[in-house]
């Protein structure tokens, strides 16, 4: 399809009002501003509202519309009070807050299988659950993407609590596609290789302060492709998945990793 055929599908196409969570850092602000200029409003959802406030006014400031929320996600309450009562229903769900561990299962501790479960898991859970009724009212339809992991569908070496919830990201949203295609609601997942954010800074400070740049260079090669993504690869593919060329698609994963699930097996 050529861009004059894109734009056109765009000028035909209704802007959306999108909810990004976890769009304070890395991927998540990368969506929010790709999705700026496409979409109506995004609301920018995290848990450090300072963050959330600085990717808002960098959307502002280019005259799109956005709003910062503070909201934990894992709160199940606080996410139906927040959600419930947004200005401009939502049509578009990005599931994007997410953090990681490092451990096997002997050295993973129930208090962080508990708090990857929660903010990994639960709060798809939870923002789909407010999310989803207000897609099916009047039939208006809408669409859920959320942030897997290659860890989804493979194995990760000293990943374990990370990929117990990854593996659950992709298989929620099957079952959501599965349940919802007949009310309008699309439901895919994108899964991406190693991404350079902060995401995967604060865990070299974290895990491996004395050696962190060698273990940068070390996960960066662990993908075929010999580097790490970058967060706006991983937001260009997510606005095509919102846009008008992509409304065939539900149920679907899409790994975006330098080859790492494939050309490493
Ligand atoms: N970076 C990677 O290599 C990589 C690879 C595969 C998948 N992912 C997934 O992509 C998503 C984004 O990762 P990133 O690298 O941009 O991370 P990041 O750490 O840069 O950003 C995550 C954001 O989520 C917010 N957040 C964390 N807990 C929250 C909560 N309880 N409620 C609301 N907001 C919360 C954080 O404040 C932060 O702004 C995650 O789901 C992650 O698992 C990342």
């Amino acid at each position: 399809m050529s861009n004059e055929h894109i734009e056109k599908s765009y000028e035909n196409s209704t802007p959306e009002n999108v909810i990004v969570t976890g769009g304070g850092s890395g991927i998540g602000e990368a969506i929010c501003l790709r999705l700026a200029s496409r979409q109506r409003h995004i609301y920018v959802i995290d848990i450090d509202l300072n963050q959330a406030k600085r990717v808002a006014t960098l959307i502002n400031q280019q005259n799109f519309m956005a709003t910062p929320i503070l909201l934990d996600v894992s709160d199940h309450r606080a996410v139906l009070d927040i959600l419930n009562n947004l200005p401009n229903p939502p049509n578009i769900l990005i599931n994007n807050a997410g953090v990681s561990a490092i451990g096997n299962l002997e050295n993973t501790t129930e208090e962080t299988l508990d708090h990857l479960y929660s903010v990994n898991v639960k709060s798809i859970y939870n923002c789909a659950y407010a999310v989803i009724p207000i897609m099916r009212r009047d039939s208006r339809g809408g669409l859920i993407i959320n942030l897997a992991s290659v860890a989804s569908s493979v194995g990760v070496s000293e990943r374990f609590a990370y990929s117990m919830s990854k593996g659950a990201v992709l298989s929620m949203t099957m079952s959501i596609a599965k349940d919802y295609v007949n009310s309008g609601i699309r439901c895919n997942c994108v899964s991406p290789g190693r991404v350079h954010t902060p995401f995967v800074d604060n865990y070299l400070s974290k895990y491996y302060d004395d050696k962190s740049s060698e273990m940068f260079a070390e996960l960066s090669k662990s993908q075929p492709i010999g580097r790490m993504g970058q967060p706006e690869e991983v937001a260009a593919l997510v606005e095509y998945l919102c846009g008008p060329q992509a409304t065939f698609i539900t149920g679907s994963n899409f790994p975006i990793d330098g080859g790492f699930v494939t050309l490493n097996s």
